[in-house]
């Protein structure tokens, strides 16, 4: 009925996630409030560890894309399922290290990173930097030559493949700002300068061709592309490189009408493609590395608000204005992303109105959906949104001074904080 098993409904038709009912969460903590089932990103997490000892017989990794949820919590979540991480900011880096998570398998990306996080990369042993383009490779030789250091790398390429998802979160064409293209020839040029720098040990090579994607294809096209470019490296220039990270991507269900492959249909038809690939093309299996960020939490988390007003405009429209907006939520901004809306009080009532659910800011287009059917509410009604886990409160802002919401983890019907409300305090900690 939902679009995650960790949703359910009560006897008193209350919306539950994880065993807690989220009326009781809404007065308990006020909103609007952020919950995430805690289970359910474990069991998510679970799929894709055993999905690589299932089809590379464990000679790979499987890294959480943290920039769709970043804090101390869900690094300690991921150490303790066994994955790595991918990191591309020093913050996001400074979460994971003070989280206890282990460097060596921390992935730092980004296509622009700073010498001072190119730095704190380096002397933080992360296991792995992705190098985006020449300058950086300049830049990182240099910095690992001064502190006798020789970091493994990957280069981020692009596969030249356009998957079809929105045009802000497609990243593997050429007409990209992330990587090295293959088309025009930069790809290989970066490899041979990688490979000929005696301060950098170049062992893989990276791509991610966007995000929310749903078809199989693509997945198995960037695979087959990579390994040929691989072939053509080991031809070139005799080295045969160890490591091949295919990115995230897989999508999830937003609302009914998104019906995206189970991930581990996406691992097994892309193993098929990488062995056989490996197999024509006379290479070993490299180790294979995989990104998921929306898939292992963003059907995972919940958005909960209370409605401060409805206002109709007859032939129009009705605004249901709630208490948080693109604050917290700037995804339908950005993407038009379609979102399920529900009123947790009444959460198996029929949705009986259809309308515009806007946000507080002092924005037009703050709004976090149009058309939306709901249950009819009113003033003090709380609204859910699901599917809110990934790149919400990761995007978050503070835009009309408005702080950060209260985040919980539950679990077997017990919630805990996993991030503290911001208070107007937080707000004005660094104003002088
Ligand atoms: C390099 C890289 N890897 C992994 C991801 C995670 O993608 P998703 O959350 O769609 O799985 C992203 C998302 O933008 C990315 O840029």
């Amino acid at each position: 009925m939902f679009v995650s098993d960790s949703l359910s409904v009560n006897e008193k038709h209350h919306l539950t996630i994880g065993g807690c009912d989220t009326v009781d969460l809404a007065e308990k903590y006020g909103t609007p409030l952020m919950v995430f089932s805690e289970d359910g990103i474990r069991r998510n997490c679970r799929k894709f560890v055993s999905s690589i000892e299932e089809n590379y017989d464990g000679k790979g990794l499987a890294l959480y894309a943290s920039k769709a949820f970043s804090c101390l919590a869900m690094y300690r979540l991921c150490k303790e399922e066994k994955m790595g991480v991918d990191v591309v900011s020093g913050g996001e880096l400074y979460t994971a290290l003070k989280a206890g998570f282990p460097p060596e398998k921390i992935f730092f990306h980004g296509n622009n990173k700073t010498t001072d996080e190119l730095i704190y990369a380096l002397e933080s042993g992360v296991g792995r930097i992705v190098a985006d383009n020449r300058e950086e490779l300049a830049r990182l030789s240099k910095l690992a030559a001064a502190r006798s250091l020789r970091p493994k790398i990957h280069l981020r390429v692009k596969p030249g493949i356009d998957a079809h998802t929105h045009q802000f979160i497609r990243t593997g064409q050429i007409d990209s700002k992330f990587g090295f293209a293959l088309e025009t020839g930069e790809a290989m040029l970066a490899v041979k300068e990688a490979i000929a720098d005696p301060n950098l040990e170049l062992v893989g090579l990276h791509c991610h061709i966007g995000s929310q994607i749903f078809d199989i294809d693509p997945f198995e096209h960037a695979a087959e592309v990579m390994l040929t470019f691989m072939a053509q490296i080991k031809e070139e220039t005799g080295v045969e490189l160890s490591e091949l990270n295919l990115g995230g991507g897989f999508g999830i269900k937003y609302t009914e009408q998104d019906n995206p492959e189970d991930f581990t249909a996406y691992m097994k038809r892309v193993a098929v493609v990488v062995k056989k690939q490996c197999a024509e093309k006379n290479l070993s299996v490299p180790f294979i590395v995989i990104e998921p960020g929306r898939s292992i939490i963003g059907a995972e988390g919940i958005t909960l608000y209370t409605v401060g007003s409805v206002k109709e405009i007859p032939g129009i429209r009705t605004y249901v204005s709630i208490d948080g907006g693109m604050t917290d939520n700037p995804r339908y901004i950005l993407y038009q992303s379609e979102y399920e809306i529900l009123c947790p009080s009444k959460a198996d009532l029929p949705k009986d109105a259809v309308v515009t659910v806007a946000g507080k800011c002092c924005e037009s287009g703050d709004l976090i959906q149009e058309n939306a059917p709901i249950q009819t509410v009113q003033a003090g009604d709380l609204l859910a949104v699901l599917s809110t886990g990934a790149y919400n409160y990761s995007m978050a802002s503070n835009y009309n001074r408005v702080p950060r919401p209260l985040v919980l983890a539950v679990r077997d019907g017990k919630e805990h904080i996993i991030i503290q409300r911001e208070s107007y305090e937080d707000l004005i900690r660094n104003d002088q």
